[in-house]
């Protein structure tokens, strides 16, 4: 097994539509464990350092004004392969591309309005996770079910 932890953050519109309960629930039916919690707004300064790889696009400024546009959930999800995994969940950018059952497809229309981030490699969330969250901010606990989700 590669146990890693993720960044993850549902975004201002999955907020405001009411979708945080579902959106974790997800994580935690799956079996992963949420090892820290916080939410918050982002200032422009935070989304220019997420963000800053699309610092060129045309959609960088639509992007930074809807990311700063409301409180976010950040989370620190840790697990088997939980990168790669998270990313399967959460689904393609644009909702209308993302399968069936990921979180994109399920609630979102447009690659605008796609409800959540997710690390898409072990140096994005090395990078992400402390933009967010302190070393003593990560909790370190183990599941009660662990034995029932890993064999
Ligand atoms: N063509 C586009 N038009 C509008 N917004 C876009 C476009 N491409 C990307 N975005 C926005 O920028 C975000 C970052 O784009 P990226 O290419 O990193 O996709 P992602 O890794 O699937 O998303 P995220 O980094 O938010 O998890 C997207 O989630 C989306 O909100
Ligand atoms: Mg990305």
């Amino acid at each position: 097994m590669a146990f890693e932890k993720t960044f993850v953050m549902i975004k201002p519109d999955g907020v405001h539509r009411g979708l945080v309960g579902d959106i974790l629930s997800r994580f935690e039916h799956k079996g992963f464990k949420i090892v820290a919690l916080r939410m918050l707004n982002i200032t422009p300064e935070m989304a220019e350092e997420h963000y800053g790889e699309h610092k060129e696009k045309p959609f960088y400024k639509g992007l930074t004004e809807f990311i700063t546009a409301g409180p976010v959930v950040a989370m620190v999800v840790d697990g088997d392969n939980a990168i790669t995994a998270i990313r399967k969940m959460v689904g393609a950018t644009n909702p209308q591309d993302a399968v069936p059952g990921t979180i994109r497809h399920d609630y979102g229309m447009h690659t605008g309005r796609n409800l959540i981030h997710a690390s898409d490699a072990p140096a994005s969330a090395e990078r992400e996770i402390p933009l967010f969250f302190g070393i003593d901010q990560i909790l370190d606990y183990t599941h009660h079910s662990e034995k029932w989700v890993y064999e």
